[in-house]
């Protein structure tokens, strides 16, 4: 089996800069290794793959199978690090077409937690109606609002349409072991519950229930996912030669192209379903860096698409940019652009060529018009788009996340920013226990 692999031939640093950063990389991942770094609390993803066991994959399958008995829809409500890791894999692997996945039997998956629209949980919930459906409540604290209020509608609803009993065996919920009040209610209800580890924080949590429960409800095989993620835990440890080690280089070049005035780093992709992996890594690595006035601010663009959009600015916008591609060798399906005896569209120097073979040609005449535009750019390339290979995708760039957190020298495990905005809407809501900051807001509005 083939490894993906990073290519910084194009990204305008030089072997001997890179080969400068190997004391330091392997000092972080040292640091990393023995916990004696900052937030060293939230190291349970560093070796999580590894340590996955045969009875929790069948739990969280025995788990999965009762949903995609009993439901048509599943509805996994989470936000942030309890959402985006589970989409980004399920669209990654899904078909684009058909709300019915891959696998035609299984359940439709929708996703709700994440925002407070609510004309999009109007819609939801109107969509449900007279449907079977269940709900995994996803929330490591148990707390988070946007959550929470989808739950509350969700769980009123299945109850009302199926019946307290049906309901009981139709969520699920995915939070702490003791504390929070997803917690309380589970516990009350008696739903089927998992664990999400203290050590693991939600941006990292991909490869726990958080993420493994909906994947696997969704019909893909969480077994190869973590099978890749385990392969690559081994290729990004210790034992691997810094220059071999894909981790250690993407943080030491990251690093050093920021160092050089490159603040905003594009993750690049050039196949749809990659949208919320892009969404993934940008909260993955925005979370983890951008603190105390530093790191790299994570874009994110879908190409060939954005190139009508974003290409512009791309090509010849400030200088402040570099990109990382994500690049998938093969698509899953063959399709050739036929010939036609008029060529009206003048499209004939393409028949009998594949598609993906465009698609390839857009991506290298992009790299290097980007390359000549002063971007530097950095390759990540996929063999294809499988549950093993999102393993792999997945652990690279969360050891990645880590070293480069390091060497910036920030705390890559906290995310004390986000509670700023929560403050605000707590104390505007008029939450109990915020009486003080609702005065001190009211006084400045
Ligand atoms: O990475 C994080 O910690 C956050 O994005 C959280 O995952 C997000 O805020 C959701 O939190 P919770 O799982 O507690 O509902």
């Amino acid at each position: 089996m083939k490894n993906i692999c990073l290519n910084i031939d194009k990204a305008a640093v030089c072997k001997e800069t890179v080969a400068a950063y190997e004391a330091q990389v392997k000092a972080c991942m040292e640091t990393l290794e023995n916990g004696s770094g900052l937030g060293n609390d939230f190291l349970g993803w560093l070796h999580l793959p590894s340590s996955i066991t045969a009875e929790h994959l069948a739990d969280l399958k025995g788990a999965a199978q009762v949903l995609r008995e009993n439901c048509e829809v599943v509805v996994v409500a989470g936000i942030g690090g309890s959402y985006l890791g589970a989409r980004a894999v399920i669209e990654a692997l899904s078909n684009s077409f058909q709300w019915l996945k891959k696998e035609q039997n299984g359940p439709i998956i929708v996703f709700a937690g994440h925002n407070i629209g609510e004309d999009y949980l109007y819609e939801l919930t109107d969509y449900l109606k007279d449907k079977k459906f269940g709900v995994i409540n996803i929330s490591k604290s148990g707390t988070t609002t946007e959550t929470a209020l989808a739950f509350r509608l969700l769980k009123k609803q299945c109850e009302d349409q199926m019946g307290k009993e049906m309901a009981k065996k139709c969520i699920v919920a995915v939070t702490d072991a003791k504390k929070g009040a997803a917690r309380v209610t589970a516990d009350k209800e008696g739903y089927k519950t998992f664990i999400i580890p203290d050590n693991v924080g939600g941006r990292f949590s991909v490869l726990t229930p958080v993420g493994l429960l909906p994947i696997a409800v969704a019909g893909f095989d969480i077994e190869q996912l973590v099978a890749g993620a385990c392969d690559m835990e081994k290729v990004c440890g210790s034992e691997t030669p810094f220059c071999e080690n894909p981790a250690a280089i993407y943080a030491a070049v990251r690093n050093e192209l920021y160092k050089q005035g490159k603040k905003i780093e594009i993750l690049v992709n050039y196949n749809p379903k990659l949208h919320y992996m892009n969404e993934w890594w940008k909260q993955l690595y925005g979370e983890s860096e951008g603190k105390d006035g530093k790191g790299i601010y994570p874009s994110a663009v879908d190409f060939s698409t954005d190139l009508h959009s974003m290409g512009q600015w791309i090509q010849e916008g400030e200088r402040t940019i570099f990109e990382t591609v994500i690049s998938v060798e093969n698509p899953d399906n063959e399709l050739r652009v036929p010939s036609d005896e008029e060529n009206l569209d003048g499209l004939n120097f393409l028949a009998g060529k594949r598609v993906d073979e465009v698609n390839k040609m857009a991506e290298l005449g992009t790299q290097l018009a980007h390359v000549d535009g002063g971007v530097p750019n950095m390759r990540l390339i996929v063999p294809q788009l499988s549950e093993y290979y999102l393993g792999q995708v997945i652990y690279f760039f969360e050891k990645a996340c880590g070293i480069s957190g390091y060497l910036l020298e920030v705390n890559p495990f906290n995310q004390p920013g986000v509670e700023a905005y929560k403050k605000n809407m707590f104390a505007l809501l008029n939450k109990p226990g915020y009486e003080e900051e609702s005065k001190a807001i009211q006084a400045r509005l």
